[in-house]
């Protein structure tokens, strides 16, 4: 799979994100062990706590579809160069890597980056 098509998924769906208060969109595009591709974008509570982020959509909705291995996930937003995941979506990523990885996909000056899940989560969380 095209990592430029990740992210061109993950452009697109930024643009459905709800973000009355932090004006800040994101969008995630998760591809999985099985070659599918999800995608999320974020969305705002008036109770902030309740903020989905873009990531933890995209993977809720492959996991809904019985997914439950990702390879890539690309996330971008329009307000950020090298938009990173947050802690807290690193490790829900975290969660549903194979033995091989995941590579995380960003955008610097059009210019997509790749990174190691392990290398932005180092000892992430098991049971
Ligand atoms: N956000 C994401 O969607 N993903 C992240 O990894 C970081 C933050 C969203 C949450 C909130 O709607 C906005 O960005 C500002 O924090």
């Amino acid at each position: 799979m095209d990592y430029q098509n990740l992210m061109d998924r993950a452009k697109e769906v930024s643009k459905n994100a709800y973000i009355p208060y932090s004006k800040f969109p994101v969008g995630a595009c998760v591809l999985t062990e099985n070659e599918n591709i999800y995608t999320g974008c974020n969305f705002e509570n008036a109770s902030f706590g309740l903020t989905i982020c873009a990531e933890r959509n995209a993977i809720g909705t492959a996991i809904a579809c019985g997914e439950r291995k990702i390879k890539a996930i690309a996330i971008y937003s329009p307000n950020s160069d090298d938009c990173f995941p947050c802690g807290a979506c690193r490790q829900v990523i975290y969660e549903f890597q194979p033995e091989y990885g995941v590579d995380v996909i960003t955008e610097v000056n059009g210019e997509l980056k790749v990174y190691k899940l392990n290398d932005l989560l180092p000892h992430g969380f098991d049971l």
